[in-house]
Parts: C-alpha cells; structure tokens; sequence
C-alpha cells in the first residue's frame, strides 16, 4: 500500500484515562467517561486520540504493565466501551491510536507466569531468564525505577531482566516467537479499526548480544547496551513490512536518548522508514540533566538549541513529533513558564511548540493550563519512579520536607492528576472518591471557565490547532532560528512558498526589547495570534510583556 502522510497534518490529544473523567463514581476515570467527552475534544479540533494503555493491569506502572493484550482494563470498562469510542470518534473524523507497550509485559502476564514454571517451559525464551554471577544478578544494569535490573527467582536460581519496575520484565524479541506474538497484539488492534499506535520505549527492545557490564550511572546503568540495539532496525522493518504496510495506519515511538542523527535511519522517509515520527527527548532537558528528578535551572539557549536541531536536520527528510507535555512530565506551566502567568505563559509555550514543523500532540489538562500538585506526604503519591526516587534521595540525605518540594516541581504525580472539568465537587470529575487527590486550584482552573471565557488558553488552543490546520506554511514551512544566543526570546521563521511566519516567544517576566529580523518590517505582517491586547510596533519591534508571543504572517 502506498504510504501515507496524514498524520503530518494532525494535532493529536493524549489520554490518560485514568485521570480523565469516571461515569460509574467509582473515583477512577473510565472509558464511558471518554466517550461522554468526545464532543469536547472533538470541539479542539484534533484529528486523533492516543490513549496511554488501557489494557488488563496491576497497575504497578498505571497500565504501563500489561497483563492481557486483548483487552481492557476492567476497571475502564470493556471491549465494547472501547468500540463505542472508536466509532464515536471515527464519525467525528477522529483517528485513535493505541499504546503498544512490548518491551515488556506485566509479571502478571500469562507468558511471564509460565517462563517462570521451569527452564524447560515453551515460554521461558520470551524474557531474559539469566544465571547469577557469584551469588550475585548476571550484570551491573540498574532499573529505571527501582535499584537492580534483575530480579532472582529462587526456584529457576535465575536472574529475570527488567529494565523497568520489577513487574515489568523484559521481553526477548530476539526470540522470533515473541515478534510474532507483537505482530498479532498489532493486527488485533489494527482489524478491529484503530488507526495505529504509540509505540512504548520501543527503541529499547534490541539489547547487545551477552549482555555485558555497562558504564556504571546513578539510574539505568546499561543503556548504552539497548538504547537502540543491534537489531532494532530489523524487527522495526520485520513490523512495518509484515503488518503495518498492510493498513492505513501510522506509528509514533517513543525514543529516549535519541538524537537527530541517530533517527534519522529509522524515520528518515523513503524505503527504508521503520517508524512515521519519534517522540525524542532533548527538548525536555532544558532544566534538568539525565532525568527530571536531576534539576537545572531552566536554559532557554538549551531549549531552542534542541527543537532547532530537530527542525533544521529533519527538514525534508522526516518528520517530527512536536509535545511540551505528557504522562512522564510535571506541568510546563511550571517548567517552561510561569504559574503567575498561567494563561499568558501557557498560551507562549503552545504557540512555540506547535508552530513548528511536525505533528503537534498535546496531553489532557495541558489545554487548559493545569499546573503541579502540592502533595504533603509521600502516602499521598501514587507513581513507582517517586517511591523509588525517595530512596535514592532519602540515602543522599535529602529531608521528607525537601523531598516533597522536588515531588511537587518535577516528579509524574503532576502531570496525571483528575481533569479539572469545572468547579464543582471533585472538579466534576467524579461523583465518587477521586483515586488521587484533585488539584487545589481546581475552582480557578478548569474546562468550565475556560469555555466561559473567549480569551482563554482553552481557546487559545482551538484557536492555534485551527490556524496551523489553513496554513502551509505551518504544515511545511522551512525553520529558520533566529537570535540563538537570547536567554529570553524564541524567534524563529517558517517560510513556505511566498509566505512567511514568524513566532516571538519571550520567556521572560522582564520586559525585553524585540527588533524584527532583519528584512522585516512587522508593520507589513498581519498579527495572527497574540496573547495580549495591546500589540503596538515601536521602531519595527516592541517592549515585550511578561510572556508575551505574537505570531505575524507575511
Ligand atoms: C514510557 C512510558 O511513557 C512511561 O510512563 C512508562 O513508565 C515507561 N515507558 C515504561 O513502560
């Protein structure tokens, strides 16, 4: 089938459903829930729904774990809840995407209790059973989460891989079986009618033959040995050629440590394309330093250095994947912007990120510009990367008090707390007890208001979804950076054919100076987003406002 490229004109609304909206009171969101808000999120104007995984679970990863494939988690609802919602959103021209979590699977996995029966069992090649060394697990790898990579079974006297949470142990895709069993989760999917899938750390699913020692690292010592892996390139085309060539779909996976470079083979576009986009992670290191927890103060310079080399090294050759939030992030509000300037800053960072060449996504609550938590106690934290942060930090010493402060700036609780969808009891996202506590703000902050309010950064976003939709220029633009070395301006370009767009973004509470780019006259351009009333043009530039973004068009 000849390839499409549809997905490069969408914008994208992630879902966690957890935390999204409970129909049934039982204080966990479900997928009644979803559909009861089709209507609204069709009233974005997105083109598709990613829904993190919605799957059978013990929820040791919040679904991230999965149990069953085939199904869905019952307390989400069931397979006919999820059918309704595809129909629902495909006659609302709304493509869904699955998450496609295959490195690996819950413990509680049928194919994992089995590999664990004995050494013998058809099942045991599917993870990576290995022999300890001296009393001691087969290598130096540490977890993402929780200390050790390798959890000992003492009835095999084996060691199991898992480079996640202990309840979630690898698979061996170098056995073919397993591919298999991948490919017939994707045909289940793609046949019952979605439209493709995020793909969960899938550039981790290929690990150095042996598995030798890596170089030691405070989290995931290892990684050099799997972050893409001798033989991804060929199981990403065994998928591509065997299923997804088959269907009308696309694919987007998840990449940590990717760079431009190192993507480009796999989503560079042509023949040999394993893979439509990559969520890469560069641009979420602005203000911190090999994971979130390890903070730094923010570096604009840092921040535009990463979605400038993404911009300028894909253009014409792939494509991109544009997000500032999701599941694993705290707030950007309160990352990138300012919490006192939650609608102007909120509105500044949309505009950056989604004017830029690519497929916009944006996560649930991001539009209308919920920000962190103020959690007191870790009993009230829900996410297996806090518990097992607070060993770590708790061994360096760190107080339960300064403990809680680095949860509530950066950890995931943040960003997977209930929609606020107005200012009712539990911000009406549940009649019942909320799984997890509902933010404070959630009287000033929520759909209700923002519907309420025509200058608000819900609709905001409706506003900047739509006008990236009419315009080329924001679909194929050419990027072009400028003032690089600013430590309080983004202002980049996009040309196409015989327009022009140029995005002023400052990052600062501070007023700045703005002097157009040379060959500008701002008086010429038309002012087609902004986030304040008053947009005089002093000396073909401004006095910028705290946050202020003007989006002109030439
Ligand atoms: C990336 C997912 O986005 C994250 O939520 C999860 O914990 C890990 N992969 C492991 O599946």
């Amino acid at each position: 089938m000849a390839k499409n490229d549809w997905y490069k004109k969408m914008t994208v609304y992630q879902i966690w459903t957890r935390s999204f909206c409970d129909s049934n009171g039982d204080g966990i969101g479900d997928l009644p829930g979803v559909l009861s808000k089709l209507d609204y999120i069709k009233s974005l104007g997105v083109d598709a729904i990613w829904f993190s995984p919605i799957y059978p679970t013990p929820n040791a990863d919040y679904g991230y774990d999965i149990s069953d494939y085939k199904n869905i988690n019952s307390e989400y609802g069931t397979l006919d809840d999820f059918k309704k919602i595809l129909d629902g959103a495909h006659e609302r021209g709304m493509k869904v995407i699955m998450d496609l979590v295959v490195n690996h699977t819950s413990d509680e996995h049928e194919w994992f209790k089995q590999s664990a029966q004995s050494k013998d069992n058809p099942y045991h090649d599917y993870y990576f059973w290995r022999k300890g060394k001296d009393k001691k697990p087969p290598n130096n790898w540490l977890s993402m989460f929780e200390g050790n990579a390798w959890e000992y079974n003492e009835k095999l006297d084996e060691y199991y891989l898992h480079i996640f949470a202990k309840k979630q142990p690898d698979l061996n895709m170098d056995n073919p079986k397993v591919r298999e069993e991948v490919k017939d989760i994707m045909r289940f999917w793609l046949d019952m009618g979605v439209d493709g899938f995020r793909e969960d750390v899938i550039t981790f699913i290929s690990k150095d033959e042996g598995l030798p020692n890596g170089i030691p690292l405070p989290v995931g010592t290892g990684i050099e040995h799997y972050k893409h892996g001798p033989h991804l390139d060929e199981y990403l085309s065994e998928f591509r050629h065997d299923v997804l060539d088959n269907y009308d779909c696309f694919t987007v996976g998840e990449a940590p440590m990717m760079t431009p470079e190192t993507a480009l083979p796999f989503i560079g576009e042509g023949e040999n394309q394993k893979l439509d986009m990559m969520f890469h992670f560069q641009h979420m290191e602005a203000d911190n330093m090999i994971n979130d927890w390890i903070k730094m103060p923010f570096s604009l310079v840092k921040l535009k250095h990463a979605f400038s080399n993404w911009q300028n090294k894909l253009y014409g050759k792939a494509w991109n994947a544009l997000y500032i939030e999701n599941h694993d992030h705290a707030r950007i509000i309160n990352r990138y912007g300012n919490v006192n300037y939650r609608t102007e800053s909120g509105k500044m960072l949309a505009a950056m990120y989604m004017l830029q060449c690519g497929t916009p996504f944006i996560y649930q609550g991001q539009e209308i510009g919920m920000t962190n938590m103020n959690l007191k106690s870790v009993t009230e934290c829900k996410d297996v990367s806090t518990f097992n942060n607070e060993r770590v930090f708790k061994k360096l010493g760190m107080s339960d008090k300064a403990f809680m402060k680095l949860v509530n700036s950066v950890s995931r609780e943040n960003s997977r707390t209930p929609v606020q969808w107005n200012s009712e009891n539990n911000a009406g996202f549940t009649s019942g007890t909320p799984w997890f506590k509902i933010n404070d703000n959630y009287k000033e902050v929520n759909v209700e208001n923002e519907e309420n309010d025509p200058n608000s950064l819900l609709n905001f976003y409706r506003k900047l979804i739509k006008f990236r939709k009419e315009n080329d220029v924001v679909l194929y633009g050419k990027y072009k950076e400028f003032y690089p070395m600013s430590n309080s301006l983004y202002v980049y370009e996009r040309k196409y054919r015989d327009s022009k767009l140029l995005v002023i973004c400052s990052f600062k509470e501070k007023s700045v100076r703005f002097k157009a780019p040379e060959g500008y006259d701002l008086s010429k351009g038309e002012l087609v987003l902004n986030n304040y009333s008053d947009n005089k043009i002093v000396n073909n530039g401004f006095m910028t406002k705290p946050y202020e973004v003007r989006v002109y068009l030439f």
